[in-house]
């Protein structure tokens, strides 16, 4: 076995509230596997599962054992995996039965104990978000969040984070009572991608991007996460949050921080944060008149995807008929501070797109166009760095170059690094480096109270003026498209365009 590369993680039991949900499957236990198999857990760990169905430990591993080989991202070491869901335990409770905590507290410590986990414990929340704020009180009342002889308590907590700015506030304020922010990871689960975290070392570890990296010499930056998927099974959620409150306060706010942050003094969490928080900050609230002019909403209707005919939103499963809900989301964001002054963000994120595709496309200004008045050349196109996030993963270069031939002509041509050609596939479900960060304490991507308050201060403007004035046009685009006219439109009055990916 290789030795492992970094910090083993801290002796620890993890709870899992919602365990018998489709993220402990598919990402929770595959990840800690993946640690596991990289000497990154410790020996001394152990999971509690809690769920409604009553099962013994034994029938929970087995199942385990199954779901293992289809959600596996890596090939399963028999033996590494026996010992490692010999340290998986069950049990059952509701959420808001006083009972279920002062068991919880008894079993926590019979498995520490067993386990030897020094009485450090983290509670990762993959619940309803209605139970967020009462779950973490009540582990606080029987003692499971308290601190001290040097053991540690932490708690996850999923998205979203509140459903506007003072749902947030308010969801803050129930666990800032009970507990210290140190020990509040607020996760968003685009942190945890390989290709978000580049976006630092593209810009702090290379010295040739940097200078350039502002006003002086970037025109505009888009930052679009298109999905081909509609809302699957998740119409009930889905048709209270829509896609601004789903995607924008959270993962494309991390997108947007990445990109336009200052060099933070250190990797240190709060160090990041701060600058990331700035940024936020610094983002120009929408007046109600941006709200008409700088946003633009849209809802699928039906289409066609890959040749077949796919449903419009409104007919989708728990999706009521004249639902006002937004699938497509599109604003033009200005920053302002001395870096970016001037230069639009415009973001976009929906459904239903034709490709499924999330990017950052920085794009330079153009050069002057007088050398070229007496050539063939009709126009320049403006450099454009593509940072591809998925399922493309790799950052690309666009320039012109002259064609071969006696006269002055120019082609476009593409620099492409691609993450695999250099590193090979990724095996990794996303969660490994966040679990692994709780485990060591190191918080620099997890999202602190601020941070998510500011993410909703951003978009609550929108929320409030787009309830006051339902949408008339919905459904505004076919499955399967870019999206609504609106949306070309907000940067065609720019003089610009999206970019789209096709594939
Ligand atoms: C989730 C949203 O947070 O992110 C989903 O609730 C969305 O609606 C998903 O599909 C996108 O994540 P990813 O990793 O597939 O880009």
């Amino acid at each position: 076995m290789k030795p492992p590369v970094g910090r083993v993680g801290d002796p620890c039991v993890m709870v899992i509230f919602g365990y018998a949900g489709d993220l402990t499957r598919r990402k929770l236990i595959p990840s800690l596997y993946n640690l596991a198999s990289q000497q990154l857990l410790s020996r001394e760990f152990a999971v509690i599962g809690m769920g409604r169905t009553p099962m013994s430990n034994e029938e929970a591993r087995k199942i385990l054992t199954e779901d293992i080989k289809k959600f596996a991202t890596n090939p399963v070491d028999p033996d590494l995996w026996e010992e490692f869901v010999r340290r998986v335990n069950y049990t059952t409770g509701e959420f808001d039965d006083p009972a279920t905590y002062d068991n919880l507290k008894a079993l926590v410590d019979k498995v520490d104990k067993e386990n030897n986990c020094h009485g450090n414990c983290f509670f990762y929340l993959a619940t309803s978000p209605t139970f967020f704020g009462s779950i973490v009180e009540r582990l606080a009342k029987v003692g499971l969040m308290t601190e001290g002889n040097g053991q540690w308590r932490r708690v996850i907590i999923e998205k979203p984070f509140g459903r506007d700015l003072e749902s947030a506030k308010a969801l803050n304020a129930q666990l800032l009572k009970v507990a210290t922010e140190s020990q509040i990871y607020r996760i968003d689960h685009y942190l945890g991608k390989e290709t978000v975290q580049n976006i630092m070392a593209l810009r702090f570890a290379n010295g040739i991007f940097e200078p350039i990296w502002n006003r002086r010499y970037i025109d505009h930056v888009q930052i679009s996460v298109a999905e081909t998927v509609g809302v699957e099974k998740r119409g009930g959620y889905y048709d209270t949050a829509g896609a601004t409150r789903d995607m924008v306060p959270n993962h494309i706010m991390q997108l947007i921080t990445l990109t336009a942050m200052e060099p933070p003094i250190s990797f240190e969490a709060n160090a990041v944060r701060d600058e990331q928080a700035k940024i936020l900050r610094a983002i120009q609230p929408f007046t109600d008149e941006d709200v008409l002019t700088k946003t633009v909403r849209g809802q699928y209707g039906e289409g066609i995807m890959n040749g077949q005919r796919v449903p419009a939103y409104r007919s989708e499963q728990d999706v009521p008929p004249d639902s006002r809900t937004d699938t497509y989301v599109a604003m033009r964001l200005m920053i302002d501070n001395w870096r970016w002054a001037g230069v639009p963000f415009y973001l976009r994120t929906a459904k239903r797109m034709p490709s499924r595709n999330t990017h950052v496309v920085i794009q330079f200004r153009q050069a002057p166009f007088m050398l070229f008045r007496e050539t063939q050349v009709q126009h320049l196109m403006p450099n454009q760095m593509v940072l591809h996030i998925q399922p493309e993963e790799g950052i690309s270069l666009r320039f012109a170059a002259k064609t071969p031939g006696t006269t002055m002509q120019l082609g476009e041509v593409n620099m492409d690094f691609n993450y695999e050609d250099y590193f090979g596939t990724s095996s990794a479900t996303g969660y490994e480096r966040l679990m692994h960060d709780c485990m060591i304490g190191d918080a620099t991507l997890f999202q602190r109270a601020d941070m998510v308050e500011a993410g909703w201060s951003i978009v609550n403007p929108a929320l409030n003026v787009w309830k006051a004035l339902p949408p008339r046009n919905f459904p505004n685009y076919a499955a399967g498209t870019w999206g609504p006219r609106e949306a070309d439109e907000l940067l065609e009055r720019d003089g610009r365009h999206w970019r789209n990916f096709d594939k």
